[in-house]
Order: C-alpha cells, then sequence, then structure tokens
C-alpha cells in the first residue's frame, strides 16, 4: 500500500557535517563550510516548491561562539555572500525571510547586509525561511522568562496567565505564528543529537537522523525525508484513530 505524501509545514534543519566533509577529501575544515553555504539554496526552492510553509536552518549555535577565529570569520563571509548572492532569486520565489537567534551579537559588517535583506525580503508571502544564527534554545528559553517577567512588572501581563500559546510568543520563532511548532527535525552527518535547536518548537516534532554531510545533502534526500515523515504516525499522545480523525 502506498501513502499520499504528506507535506510537513514547518521543517528544521540542522546543517551538520561541514568539517569533517572536508576532513574526509584531507582539505581543511572552512571548504567544507564553503561546500555546505552552496546547498542552501536548492533545499529552500527544492521546500518552497513542494509547499512547505516555514523552514528553520541551523547555520550557528551560541556554542559555535567557541570555535577557532579564523573559522567564525570565513562563516560570516560565507553568510554575507550568500545573502548577497541568493537575494534576488530568493525575492523572485516570494520567500520570507527571518533571523533567529542573538542578532545583536552579530559583526556590523554582517549586519550590514544582513538587514536589508531581511527588511526586503519581509512582505514576501511564500516560504518562511528561518535562519538560525548565534541560536541556543536554552538562551531562548531564558530570555522568554526574563521577557515574560519584565511584562508582568510592567502590569502588562499576569503570570497566572502564561501557557503554552502565550510562550511561543516569546519565542524568537515568534513570527512564524501558528506555524511555530516543528513538523519534521532533520539532522544530518550521523549525529543523534539536538545541540541545543529548537527545545520548545520540536516538542512534538518527527526526528530524522540522516547520515549523509551537510555539503552532499540535495533536493532528493530532502524528498525522501518527506517521504519517511508521511509514513509516521503523529499521535500527540492520543491514540491512532483520534488523530487520524
Ligand atoms: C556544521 O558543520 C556547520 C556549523 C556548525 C557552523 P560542522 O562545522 O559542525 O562540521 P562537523 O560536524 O565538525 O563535521
Ligand atoms: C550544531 O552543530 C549547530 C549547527 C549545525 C549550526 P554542532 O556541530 O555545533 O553540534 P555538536 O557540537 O556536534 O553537538
Ligand atoms: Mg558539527
Amino acid at each position: 500500500m502506498s501513502h499520499p505524501i504528506r507535506i510537513p509545514q514547518h521543517i528544521a534543519i540542522i546543517m551538520d557535517g561541514n568539517g569533517r566533509w572536508a576532513q574526509k577529501r584531507s582539505h581543511p575544515r572552512v571548504f567544507g563550510h564553503i561546500r555546505g553555504a552552496s546547498r542552501i539554496k536548492e533545499i529552500v526552492l527544492e521546500a518552497n516548491r513542494l509547499g512547505v510553509k516555514a523552514l528553520t536552518l541551523y547555520a550557528f549555535s551560541t556554542e559555535n561562539w567557541s570555535r577557532p577565529e579564523g573559522e567564525l570569520s570565513v562563516l560570516w563571509k560565507l553568510l554575507k555572500k550568500f545573502l548577497q548572492k541568493e537575494e534576488r532569486e530568493l525575492h523572485q520565489n516570494n520567500v520570507c525571510l527571518r533571523v533567529i537567534g542573538e542578532v545583536e551579537r552579530l559583526g556590523g559588517d554582517v549586519r550590514q547586509v544582513l538587514d536589508p535583506v531581511v527588511q526586503k525580503l519581509s512582505q514576501n508571502t511564500g516560504l518562511q525561511l528561518n535562519f538560525a544564527v548565534s541560536y541556543g534554545s536554552r538562551r531562548e528559553l531564558a530570555r522568554a522568562c526574563a521577557l515574560f517577567a519584565k511584562d508582568c512588572l510592567e502590569g502588562k501581563q499576569k503570570p497566572e496567565d502564561m501557557n503554552d500559546e502565550l510562550m511561543t510568543r516569546y519565542l524568537w520563532t515568534s513570527g512564524l505564528g501558528k506555524l511555530s511548532d516543528v513538523d519534521l527535525l532533520i539532522r544530518t552527518s550521523g549525529e543523534y543529537r539536538i545541540s541545543n535547536f529548537l527545545l520548545w518548537q520540536a516538542a512534538y516534532a518527527e526526528f530524522i537522523f540522516s547520515d549523509v554531510y551537510w555539503p552532499d545533502f540535495r533536493a532528493s534526500h530532502l524528498k525522501e525525508a518527506i517521504e519517511q515523515y508521511s509514513k509516521r504516525d503523529r499521535r500527540f499522545g492520543g491514540i491512532a484513530t483520534q488523530v487520524r480523525a
């Protein structure tokens, strides 16, 4: 029996394995970052084409700041280059871009490129593309608590009103509204961990761990992941018949 393909509304991807991809070829790690950055467009356009509504890409974690200076500077150069090179095509494809994470920690040169692109694509109504940059979910949750506490002190909120729905409005993903829950979370590179990504939003996500290193990840891998997702039985704590109904 063949299953109908269900397209997840929100896909999140931990784009991992750049360094190992390069090392396997006896190249410096940054080669993997260069190749990895060049894979992003194909995956974004494929997600858009398939009708995925939101795509969150983990590009840089709060913990990644601990990497050597030389590697960091290449990563920032690649982010700027990606934005400059792909802005037009993303816009033509009606993609809306947002950044989630500690944007205030990014260098002025990065912000100078990033902010106008985000602004330009902000009214687009197609795929909601989130770049997680200097993102850490613990940071996100701690920040949400602080913002909510501040609103309480200012009389804008009451502690007893806090609930799951209200919480989502204090997260970096608040721009996604009802789409902020992740349906499908993919991690490449054969690691089986979440590495501080979307801890709240992935509460009921389906996980797919792929052995493919990110620089080798193609549209066909994304489609395979969606096919696997289609066969999963999501119960959300209920029993199968209830959820299908
Ligand atoms: C993912 O690839 C990219 C970033 C974390 C910025 P890695 O750089 O983590 O590559 P591996 O996991 O060391 O192979
Ligand atoms: C997670 O990968 C972050 C990104 C892919 C941006 P890491 O390579 O930083 O994660 P760990 O250190 O293997 O858990
Ligand atoms: Mg890694």
